[in-house]
């Protein structure tokens, strides 16, 4: 099946109340693993790379790689450009076959973040490709956050409304106090903020940095208008540990395929317990 938009998912997801798993892929393993997790589910999928992805692996890969584990996988696929901070990058992903792009303008002025993010979807609108903004910032871990930090960081909910109505972007990824990377302690999320920005947008919301979030919270924010949710350190965590446990036991071992398949497993085992936690299992 050829790849599907941000609209082709979340469009269902609103409807059915649940929210679509985004994981990040750098190598041919890991984009077999949520593949192989996706048609195992039977759930819609959204695989994305970010720059740093794209450095490593050139983009050219990326594509192919995702391009052709889809052949055979009759699902709805993403291909999304995770993080893209760079106008020219987000071109050249769109040329070269990504169906959807997330534009992060957040370290931006408002005023900016706005305008590079209309730049980005008049292109992307022509062609057909979904577009992801973001506004707020994502990153502070720390549970002694002050309110006054809290309003200057976390994503303020009229700015929102006029990010959402300026530029109708497809999905906003907001800063409500998760972080990219292993918490500290438990992540405290701003649910109120959440429903509020919600309510004024209306728009699908992007939760980031979902790794370590617990479960109730996803639930919560779900029911609160989070419609696709990213993973990647809970990724990284299993692929590594499956190449350290694997290793440990045969410290002798120096075939590639030994040592990556077991790490490949554990990965899609994780992201088939995300599927089922978000409630897309069972969707495509
Ligand atoms: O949001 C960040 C993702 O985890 C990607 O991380 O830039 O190290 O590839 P990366
Ligand atoms: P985690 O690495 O914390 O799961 O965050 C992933 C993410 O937000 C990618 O954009
Ligand atoms: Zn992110």
């Amino acid at each position: 099946m050829s790849l599907v938009t941000l609209r082709d998912v979340l469009g269902p997801a609103e409807k059915g109340h649940y929210a679509v798993g985004a994981f990040n892929a750098n190598n041919m393993e890991i984009v077999q693993a949520i593949i192989e997790a996706a048609q195992e589910e039977r759930a819609p999928v959204i695989l994305q790379a970010s720059q740093g992805a794209i450095r490593y692996a050139g983009l050219e890969h990326i594509v192919s790689l995702v391009k052709t584990a889809t052949l055979g996988a009759d699902l709805p696929v993403v291909l999304h450009l995770d993080h893209g901070t760079d106008f020219d990058q987000v071109m050249r992903c769109i040329r070269h076959g990504f169906s959807s792009v997330m534009y992060d303008g957040s370290g931006l002025p408002l005023e900016e973040n706005i305008a590079t993010t209309c730049r980005v979807l008049e292109v992307a609108r022509a062609v057909g490709v979904s577009v992801e903004g973001e506004l707020g910032k994502i990153g502070g871990t720390e549970d002694d956050i002050s309110v006054e930090e809290r309003d200057t960081m976390y994503t303020d909910p009229l700015e929102a409304k006029r990010f959402v109505d300026e530029t109708g972007v497809d999905a906003l990824a907001i800063a409500i106090g998760t972080a990219h990377g292993p918490y500290k302690g438990e992540p405290k999320l701003d649910f109120q903020r959440l429903k509020q920005i919600r309510e004024l947008t209306g728009v699908p919301i992007v939760m980031h940095g979902a790794s370590g979030v617990p479960d109730t919270a996803i639930k919560k924010g779900i029911e609160l208008g989070v419609r696709k949710i990213n993973i990647d350190t809970e990724l990284r965590q299993a692929f590594t540990g499956g190449i350290k446990s694997f290793l440990a036991a045969e410290p002798e071992n120096i075939d590639p395929r030994k040592i990556l398949g077991p790490a490949k497993e554990a990965m899609k085992a994780v992201v088939k317990e995300k599927m089922r936690l978000f409630g897309c299992a069972g969707k495509a």
